[in-house]
Parts: C-alpha cells; structure tokens; sequence
C-alpha cells in the first residue's frame, strides 16, 4: 500500500505521517526532506536559487520515483497534489489522505516558522492570513480530489485512521 498525505503548509503532514508509521509497518518518507537530500540544499535555497518552477519539476520527479516502492507514508509539500497532474498520479498510484484545515488554524501553525517556507517568508502577519486564505481556496480542487478527507483538527494519538489500521 502507498499512502500519500497532502494538504496545506502547517495542516500536519509530517507529524501524522510520522506518528502513523510508528503505530503500523508502514515506511514514512518526508518529499521535502528528500528533495534538500537530494539536492544538497534546503528548500528556501532551491527557491531562492533556481526559482519555484525548477522546485516543481524536482518535486515531481522526486514523487515519480515512489511507484518503485511500497508500503510506506509519504508525506507530500504543500504544493505537490496542486502541480504537473500529481494528484490524478497519487490516485492511480495508491490511497491519497488530504488533512484538511481552516486558515485560522494554518495560519496559528505557521507563523512562526515562516523561514523555513520560502512562499510566505517575508510576509506580515496581515499578508501571512490573506496569503492562506487565497492560496487554499485555489488549491482545494485539487486536495478535494483525494480519496480520504480527514479534519486534521480533529486528529487523536489514540484514534488511528482505518485505513491505516486496516493494513498493520
Ligand atoms: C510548499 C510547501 C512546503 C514546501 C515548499 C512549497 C507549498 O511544504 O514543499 O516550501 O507550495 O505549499 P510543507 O507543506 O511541508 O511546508
């Protein structure tokens, strides 16, 4: 089984990926994590660097390369499901879980680690909220487009998702 947890910066990706695979036999990979590997360099400096367009094609590739294995938890960047036809590839790939948040509750989760997102860096707080509002609303076609919808508010350590617990 390949699960691929999307959603918005800050809806908790990494922390539920990573508390899940402890809790089962899943693998959990971070797509982030892998790409500043890869490349040697963090994220904000391929941004910086190369510009968001050459991030994306890195992404996609990175992603790509996850129907060679099995088994795990891949927690997705923010933008993965919303670019180069990902999401329709995660759907034919394997289970894709969307975390949905408000803004509110994006926003409280981010603001305080903005330097490690280039696309909200140098925001002020007005802009940070706005910038959420805005970005979620484009993006939710695409996170709505996932198999299972899960309100990351109301996640639990003690509750873990069928999906998971169907396949430990
Ligand atoms: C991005 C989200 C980030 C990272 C990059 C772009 C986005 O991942 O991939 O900064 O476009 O929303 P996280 O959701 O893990 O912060």
């Amino acid at each position: 089984m390949k699960i691929f947890l999307i959603g918005f910066m800050g809806s908790g990706k990494t922390y539920w990926g990573k508390a899940w695979a402890q809790k089962s036999y899943f693998d959990f990979y971070d797509l982030d994590e892998i790409i500043e590997l890869e490349q040697k360099k963090s994220v904000t400096d391929i941004f910086e660097e190369s510009g968001e367009d050459h991030f994306r094609k890195l992404e996609t590739t990175c992603l790509r390369s996850f129907s060679e294995k099995d088994n795990y938890i891949l927690a997705c960047g923010g933008g993965t499901a919303c670019f180069n036809d990902n999401i329709k590839w995660m759907n034919e790939t394997g289970t894709t879980v969307y975390l949905s948040a408000s803004p509110k509750y994006i926003y409280d989760r981010v603001k305080g680690e903005k330097n490690k997102r280039p696309l909200i860096k140098k925001l002020n707080e007005q802009e940070l909220f706005f910038f959420i509002e805005q970005r979620l609303k484009e993006r939710e076609p695409f996170y709505r487009q996932a198999k299972i919808i899960l309100p990351t508010g109301e996640l639990d350590m003690e509750t873990i998702p069928e999906f998971i617990l169907n396949n430990t």
